[in-house]
C-alpha cells in the first residue's frame, strides 16, 4: 500500500508548523500535494511551553491552546487549519526507513509514501542514561521532556509527591526550566551536573553565579562537580534515591533528566552527507541536503551561518527552527529567486520571574555590565572577537533593548576600548 505527494514533511514538531506556514501563505499547492508526518499523536505544537505554560500548578497550557505558530499568525495551527489549507496530517505514525534515491518513506504501520521533494524536520531525542551505562531509568518516577506525553509523565509525578523531593539531573536548559517549574509546585530541588556551573555552553561563571544564587533564594540546593552512579528503588520499582559518584545519596520522590539531546539523523546515514562535528544533516544557505530533493531544517539540520563567515553549526532552538523551515519553503517554492539564509542565532529562556536573551556566539573576550545584584536585574555580558561585537547577553531587557543588542551582534560593532564598554554597557548597544 501506498501513497503519493508532491511535498513531504517529515517530523511535527515546531519547524513543520512554521513549514506549514510558509506553504499556506505562499499556496503553491494543491490539496493532497502535501503532507506532515508524525510520530506524535498531536498537530505541530510550540515545544518550548513545555517546560514551562505546561508545568503551572494553576491555569496551565494544554493543547490545542499552544498548537504552533501563535505568535506568527492570526490563528493556531490546530487540526482544523491542516484541514482547511488541504494538508493531510499523518499523526501517530513513525518513519522506519528512507530511501533517497527512490524518494520514499516507510512508515510503521508498512505504508510506502513518495515525494518529489522532502523537508526533514525529525528534530532530536533526548539522551537517555542508559546511553552513559546508567540502568533503571524507566522507572514510573524518572522523567525526561520532549515531548507532550512527557510532560503528561513530568505532571503526574509531581502532583504524585506535593511537598516532596526532586533530583534534577543535568544543568542544562531543561534542569535549569524543571527545576524552577518543581519549586513553583512546591517541591524541594537538588540539581546535579558534572559542570563548575549551570548552563555550562552558554553562561559565563559570573553570569551563572547569579542564576544559581537565585535559586539557592529558591530553596534549590546545588551538587556540582559530580553525577549520578544508580538508583535506590522500593519494591515497586520506584526511585527513592540518586546515588551520586562521590558517594553521596539523595533522597528523590522523582527524577527529571535533562542531559542533551542526539539530532533524529539515523534514517538519512549513508545516504545524505552529515555534518560530524556538528551530529546533523549538513545543508547548504537554502537548507537543501546534499540530495537536490531533499531539505532539513531545525534541530537536525546543520547549515552555514553567514555572520560567522559560513561556519557551520546546528542550533537546538526554536527561533531558528521556525526560521530554516520557512527559508526552506521559500528556497523550495521560489528556487529562481532562491537565496541563502542570514541568521542571527537567538537563545532565550524563562524561569520565575527572569527572562534572559542572547543573540550571536559566545566566543572571544567576555565583558560583563549592568547590575548583578538585585532581585529585579538588569544586567548582561558581551562577547568581543577580533575587536567586534560577537554575541550578547542581557537579563532583565525591554524589548528595545533586546532589539538594541540584536542589531549590535548582526552590525559586529567594533570595540576599541574594552573597559569603557564595560562602563557604557547597554548604552553601548543603544547608542549604535
Ligand atoms: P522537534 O523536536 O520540535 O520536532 C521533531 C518532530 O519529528 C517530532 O514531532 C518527532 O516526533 C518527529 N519525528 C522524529 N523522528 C520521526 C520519525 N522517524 N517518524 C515520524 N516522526 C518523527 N528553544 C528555545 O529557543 N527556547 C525555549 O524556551 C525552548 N524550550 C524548550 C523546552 C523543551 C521542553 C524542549 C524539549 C525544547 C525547548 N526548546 C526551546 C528547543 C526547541 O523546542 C527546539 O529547538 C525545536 O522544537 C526544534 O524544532 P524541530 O521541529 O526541529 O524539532
Ligand atoms: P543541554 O545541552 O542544555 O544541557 C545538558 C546538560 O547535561 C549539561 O549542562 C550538563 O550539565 C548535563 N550533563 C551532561 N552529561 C551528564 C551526565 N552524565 N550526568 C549529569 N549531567 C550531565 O541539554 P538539555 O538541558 O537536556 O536540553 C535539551 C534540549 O532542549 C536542548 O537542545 C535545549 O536547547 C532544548 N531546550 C531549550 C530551552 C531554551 O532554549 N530555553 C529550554 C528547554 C530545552
Amino acid at each position: 500500500m501506498g501513497r503519493a505527494f508532491v511535498y513531504v514533511i517529515l517530523g511535527g514538531g515546531v519547524a513543520a508548523g512554521y513549514a506549514a506556514l510558509e506553504f499556506a501563505r505562499r499556496g503553491g499547492y494543491s490539496r493532497g500535494e502535501l503532507c506532515i508526518i508524525s510520530e506524535e499523536a498531536a498537530a505541530p505544537y510550540e515545544r518550548p511551553a513545555l517546560s514551562k505554560g505546561y508545568l503551572l500548578p494553576e491555569g496551565a497550557s494544554r493543547l490545542p491552546g499552544f498548537h504552533t505558530c501563535v505568535g506568527a499568525n492570526d490563528e493556531l495551527l490546530t487540526t482544523k487549519w491542516y484541514e482547511e489549507q488541504g494538508i493531510e496530517l499523518v499523526l501517530g505514525t513513525k518513519v522506519i526507513s528512507a530511501d533517497v534515491r527512490r524518494k520514499t518513506l516507510l512508515t510503521g504501520t508498512g505504508e510506502t509514501i513518495s515525494y518529489k521533494t522532502l523537508i526533514i524536520a525529525t528534530g532530536a531525542r533526548a539522551l537517555k542514561l542508559q546511553e552513559f551505562g546508567i540502568q533503571g531509568s524507566d522507572a514510573s518516577n524518572i522523567c525526561y521532556l520532549r515531548n507532550v506525553d512527557d510532560a503528561d509523565k513530568l505532571v503526574n509525578a509531581m502532583k504524585s509527591c506535593p511537598g516532596g523531593n526532586a533530583v534534577v539531573i543535568g544543568g542544562g536548559y531543561i534542569g535549569m526550566e524543571c527545576a524552577a517549574a518543581l519549586v513553583t509546585n512546591k517541591i524541594r530541588v537538588t540539581m546535579v551536573f558534572p559542570e563548575k556551573h549551570c548552563m555550562g555552553r552558554l553562561f559565563t561563571p559570573k553570569i551563572a553565579e547569579y542564576y544559581e544564587n537565585y535559586y539557592t533564594s529558591k530553596g534549590v540546593t546545588f551538587v556540582k562537580g559530580t553525577v549520578l552512579t544508580s538508583f535506590e528503588k522500593d519494591t515497586t520499582g520506584k526511585v527513592t534515591a540518586v546515588i551520586l559518584k562521590d558517594g553521596r545519596h539523595l533522597p528523590a520522590d522523582m527524577v527529571v533528566i535533562g542531559i542533551g539531546i542526539r539530532a533524529n539523523t539515523s534514517l538519512f546515514e549513508g545516504q545524505l552527507v552529515m555534518s560530524m562535528e556538528n551530529g546533523g544533516i549538513k545543508v547548504n544557505g537554502q537548507l537543501q541536503t546534499s540530495d537536490s530533493s531533499v531539505y532539513a531544517v531545525g534541530d537536525v539540520a546543520a547549515f552555514p551561518i553567514k555572520l560567522f563567515d559560513g561556519d557551520i553549526r546546528r542550533l537546538e532552538h526554536v527561533d531558528s527552527a521556525r526560521r530554516t523551515a520557512r527559508h526552506a519553503v521559500a528556497s523550495i517554492l521560489e528556487a529562481s529567486k532562491a537565496r541563502d539564509i542570514d541568521y542571527l542565532p537567538f537563545f532565550y529562556s524563562r524561569v520565575f520571574t527572569l527572562s534572559w536573551q542572547f543573540y550571536g556566539d559566545n566566543v572571544g573576550e567576555v565583558v560583563h555590565f549592568g547590575d548583578f545584584t538585585s532581585s529585579s536585574p538588569r544586567f548582561g555580558a558581551y562577547w568581543v572577537n577580533k575587536g567586534r561585537i560577537a554575541g550578547a547577553f542581557l537579563e532583565g531587557g525591554s524589548r528595545d533593548e533586546y532589539e538594541a543588542i540584536s542589531v549590535t551582534v548582526r552590525r559586529k560593532a567594533k570595540v576599541v576600548n574594552m573597559a569603557e564598554l564595560g562602563k557604557q554597557g547597554l548604552a553601548f548597544a543603544i547608542q549604535e
